[in-house]
């Protein structure tokens, strides 16, 4: 009898409606499987990293913990602030880190490692704050990689059962993702787009600094084995982007009524081009690859994905499509709208260590199995509204 009680309850339970991505794989999970994976964010009260993590949260049921300093740029209300925040916060954890410094004993054991992923996004992001201070984006991304890299070695990244953690070269089990970008290339000219194997030519110290950390992970990868991808990204957008991004900026000086600056080639004839991509595709992408993304194995032939843009637009063009959107927004709550004011200003003389074009391939992640989605259009237009619905991230 108690037990005809015990299977009705379980019954019931298993009827009810999964109110959450972690509850809804938890029932599906058969009970002689695994745990969710444990995976370790670094830079996740970022931009791009608390998207990553909301993504993770609506597909998975991992577990989160994050990383991060909490600079100029970390403000954890961008966790908070994702819509699933409330159902599934107890999923992840935040562990206050600066990798300027290793991970010590002290600091392993608040991360509560092994890890299944390790996702490393926290870096020194801004090209002018680069300029102004190089040793510091070289201490973030590239010595900070480095501090993380021989974490993962050393019991950060899980091993495979019966694996000797003593062992020269250990055998893993867990992944690690270097999160790069299109700019440790360098410019491309006109009808040219990078392939993941393509030369670096870094222009300016933020961009040599993400080389830097790129060669870290190659390095890592052969010499001890260790199962690492790399990711190169164009220009990512979305909500919650730092105000000091181009983005952002153009929303602000259309706002205030203020001329936007567009750089442009020496006759300020062709304005700089970039490819744009929402920081949600980002993220599917990244999940996808960490399940089924080829690992780097010394060949310099695969490790390596482009995670190409939506679209190529140029500075102008984009700085137009922002302001119709601003004014659409303003139009339909009856206020004023303000027409674009813009200068178009040769970059040479104004941003040097700013590139032209950057142009990537993509062909090798969709043969491999995964397309970006397209609609750049509409996701620019629903991130101007949501960040004007939001003007505390302007
Ligand atoms: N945003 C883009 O368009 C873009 C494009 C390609 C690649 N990327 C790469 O994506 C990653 C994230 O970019 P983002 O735009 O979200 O940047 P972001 O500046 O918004 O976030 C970076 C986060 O890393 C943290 N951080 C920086 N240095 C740290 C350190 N030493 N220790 C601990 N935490 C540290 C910061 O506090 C911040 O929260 C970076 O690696 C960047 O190079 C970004």
């Amino acid at each position: 009898m108690m037990l005809m009680k015990k299977r009705a309850a379980a019954n019931t339970r298993d009827r009810k409606p999964a109110k959450s991505a972690g509850k809804l794989f938890r029932a599906v999970r058969s009970r002689h499987e695994m745990a969710p994976k444990k995976v370790l964010v670094t830079g996740a009260a970022g931009f791009v990293g608390h998207h990553l993590v909301e993504q993770i949260l609506k597909t998975t049921d991992w577990h989160v913990t994050t990383l991060d300093r909490l600079d100029t740029s970390g403000n954890l209300n961008r966790l908070v602030g994702i819509n699933v925040w409330d159902i599934e916060k107890h999923r992840v954890r935040f562990v206050y880190h600066d990798l300027r410094a290793e991970i010590n004993d002290s600091v392993a054991r608040h991360l509560g490692g092994p890890f299944d992923y390790i996702i490393h996004l926290a870096a020194g992001s801004h090209v002018d704050r680069s300029i102004e201070d190089p040793l510091l984006f070289f201490m973030d991304n590239g010595i900070g990689t480095v501090h993380l890299l021989n974490y993962a070695r050393r019991g950060g990244l899980r091993l495979k059962k019966n694996a000797d953690p003593q062992a020269r070269t250990p055998v893993f089990e867990g992944k690690f993702q270097y999160f790069s970008t299109d700019e440790v290339f360098g410019p491309a000219p006109e009808g040219v787009a990078f392939k993941e194997w393509d030369r670096n030519n870094p222009n300016n110290p933020y961009a040599a600094a993400k080389a830097a950390g790129e060669m870290a992970a190659i390095s890592f990868a052969a010499t001890y084995r260790m199962p690492i991808f790399i990711t190169n990204c164009m220009n990512i957008f979305g909500e919650r982007q730092h105000p000091e991004k181009f983005i952002p900026l153009l929303i602000k000086k259309v706002l205030a009524g203020d001329t936007v600056h567009i750089h442009a080639n020496r006759n300020k004839t062709q304005a700089g081009k970039r490819s744009y991509i929402h920081a949600r595709n980002i993220s599917a992408a990244s999940i996808w690859l960490l399940q089924n993304g080829r690992l780097l194995d010394g060949s310099a032939m695969q490790g390596k994905y482009n995670i190409v843009g939506e679209r190529e637009v140029d500075n102008l063009t984009l700085a137009k499509l922002v302001a119709q959107y601003v004014n659409e927004y303003l139009a339909a709550k009856g206020k004023k709208t303000r027409p674009l004011k813009h200068e178009m200003v040769a970059f040479h003389a104004s941003r040097p260590g700013h590139d032209m074009r950057y142009a990537l391939d993509g062909s090798y992640l969709a043969s491999e199995g995964f397309n970006v989605p397209v609609a750049f259009d509409e996701s620019l237009r629903k991130v101007v509204r949501w960040t004007m619905d939001h003007p505390e991230w302007l």
